[in-house]
């Protein structure tokens, strides 16, 4: 077959499915840019069943690309908690400023000018494009990456760049041959309800099985081919919720890098295959406590790209807070910034408005 008949199929055959099959989700109600750049930047490292409560909350929260623009950074971040990779959206705050900044009220129709933006990669770019603005311009994720890999039995990995320049030349070419908005949204869509990974893909669903190379082949399972190695480094830590009058020790992270002005109770990383209750005696000496620790027997894992933490939390009381801290109630802690799995165990701990604390050092008599 042909590029062109390959392309115009394709276009045909996924448009009249998506139509038909596409989900009802909150960012597909319009397609203000927006609401898609929101929706994208939640979308990537989040499922879609837990970005639709996010997405509501936000959209309330920041209902304009003018009023994100104007917020504080922590309130920003406390509405972004618990999604995690937090860069995405100090990202979208810096960006909204920018966008304001210019003059604009929303996102511009300027792929260039989009490109420019923090956070905005040649994915999200080609989503705002293609879904808001109606553009030819192609948004390669994962999901695309693989239905492409399939159609194309690519035996190269789709993650590289040669594969990648591959793909997106194919999808801009699909793209148009109809509408961009639904086309794109059509390719995410079979990646993410049918043409799934492994041995999961439905292959009977799939609007465009006739044309796809690596069904002809029965090669499906293994595409894409990966020859990235994923690995996660895995240690143990200790953390700290050191008691004070009316509240715990909290400090704040420092600017730049890792968790940037996040609020966090003390812990610590282990080095390679080192215990947690080392880790501990290396935190209450860096913190210079004396007070002995009391073993609350609670453990959350921190999680980041490349490595993770298993944390095993400890508890102590002191009059103050030690250097460098400050003291914070349990609610006042709730709406603050801090990594999701620190804030689990300080909520294990302390419960959700601190009733537990006294629980934890009952008063001597
Ligand atoms: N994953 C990434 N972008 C998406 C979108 N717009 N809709 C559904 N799933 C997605």
């Amino acid at each position: 077959m042909s590029a062109e008949k390959f392309h115009l199929e394709a276009a045909e055959a996924l448009t009249a499915w998506y139509n038909s099959h596409k989900r009802d989700l909150p960012w597909r109600l319009d397609r203000d840019p927006y609401h898609i750049l929101v929706s994208e930047a939640m979308l990537q490292q989040t499922q879609v069943e837990r970005v639709k409560s996010f997405y509501a909350r936000w959209m309330e929260r920041f209902p304009t690309l003018t009023s994100l623009a104007s917020a504080s950074e922590d309130d920003v971040l406390a509405c972004w908690q618990g999604l995690g990779y937090y860069s995405r959206a100090r990202n979208l705050r810096r960006a909204a400023r920018l966008v304001s900044g210019a003059g604009l009220k929303t996102l511009p129709a300027d792929e260039e000018f989009l490109r420019s933006l923090p956070g905005l990669g040649p994915y999200t770019v080609g989503a705002v494009c293609s879904i808001a603005f109606d553009l030819p311009v192609p948004a390669i994720d994962g999901n695309v990456r693989r239905v492409f890999s399939r159609l194309l039995d690519m035996p190269d990995d789709p993650a590289r760049a040669k594969g990648t320049a591959l793909i997106a030349a194919h999808a801009a070419a699909i793209l148009k041959l109809g509408s961009p908005h639904i086309l794109t949204q059509a390719f995410m869509e079979l990646g993410a309800t049918v043409c799934t990974p492994g041995t999961t893909c439905q292959c009977g669903q799939c609007p465009v099985s006739r044309l796809c190379a690596a069904q002809a082949a029965g090669t499906q399972a293994q595409r894409p081919v990966s020859t990235r190695r994923n690995v996660v480094e895995r240690r143990r830590g200790a953390a700290l919720l050191i008691l004070v009058p009316h509240g715990c020790a909290v400090r704040r992270r420092p600017a730049g890098g890792l968790w940037s002005r996040f609020y966090e109770i003390p812990w610590l990383r282990g080095e390679a295959d080192e215990s947690a209750e080392s880790c501990l005696s290396r935190l209450t000496a860096e913190l210079r406590l004396t007070a002995p620790c009391l073993d609350l027997e609670l453990e959350e894992t921190l999680k980041f790209t490349c490595w993770q933490v298993r944390l095993h939390l400890w508890s102590c009381r002191m009059l103050q807070p030690p250097a460098g801290c400050d003291a914070f109630s349990a609610d006042e802690l709730a709406d603050f910034p801090m990594p999701a799995g620190l804030k689990r165990l300080v909520q294990k701990a302390l419960g959700e408005s601190g009733e537990k604390q006294l629980e934890l050092f009952p008063p001597v008599r």
